[in-house]
């Protein structure tokens, strides 16, 4: 079966029309290109509590391998990603935010004003981007070839981690 996802932006600008979402429909080409089936991608604002509404809905009903988030990852006060996903996350997986914050240094030092985690919920694994389309393509050259590993494994399939 291939791999699912399911991609939200969160942006107020976006969600009043003021400004036009190029990340969300960048990242679902992506997946797409990369074979994943693409369940749902759509835009909300920065609100906490309507995007842990859409993670839960999404991780205990339609079950995705994977749910990326862009935005609302910095210091603004609007900026909830972060807390919103912890607050639905039933596992803490900080590797993989600790992997794009790594990589993304050597391209830019404002890559430490990300505040994305990287979580499990059921089966399916949730992972933060920053807002920008260029910083979500750069975060996504850092894991996609590490995650169908662990999307298998969240599965049950995994088998074992020796190479
Ligand atoms: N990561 C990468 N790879 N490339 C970038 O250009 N921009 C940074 C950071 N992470 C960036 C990046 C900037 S400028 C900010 S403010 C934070 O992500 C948070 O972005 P967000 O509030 O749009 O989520």
């Amino acid at each position: 079966m291939p791999y699912q996802a399911a991609v939200i932006t969160l942006s107020d600008k976006g969600a009043k029309g003021h400004r036009e979402d190029k990340s969300g429909p960048a990242i679902a080409e992506r997946l797409m290109e990369s074979g994943y089936e693409v369940i749902e991608q759509f835009l909300i604002s920065d609100d906490s509590e309507l995007l842990q509404h859409h993670l839960i809905r999404l991780a205990d009903q339609r079950r995705p391998d994977l749910i990326l988030t862009t935005g609302g990852t910095g210091f603004s006060q609007r900026d909830r990603t972060p807390e919103a996903t912890l607050a639905v996350a039933e596992r803490n997986a900080p590797g993989i935010a600790e992997a794009i914050r790594a990589a993304s240094l050597k391209i830019t030092n404002r890559a430490m004003l990300s505040r994305a985690v990287s979580v499990i919920r059921g089966k399916t694994l949730i992972i933060n981007l920053p807002g920008s389309p260029k910083a979500c393509m750069e975060s996504m050259d850092v894991f996609m070839d590490a995650i169908p590993h662990a999307m298998d494994l969240l599965r049950g399939d995994g088998g074992d981690c020796a190479r």
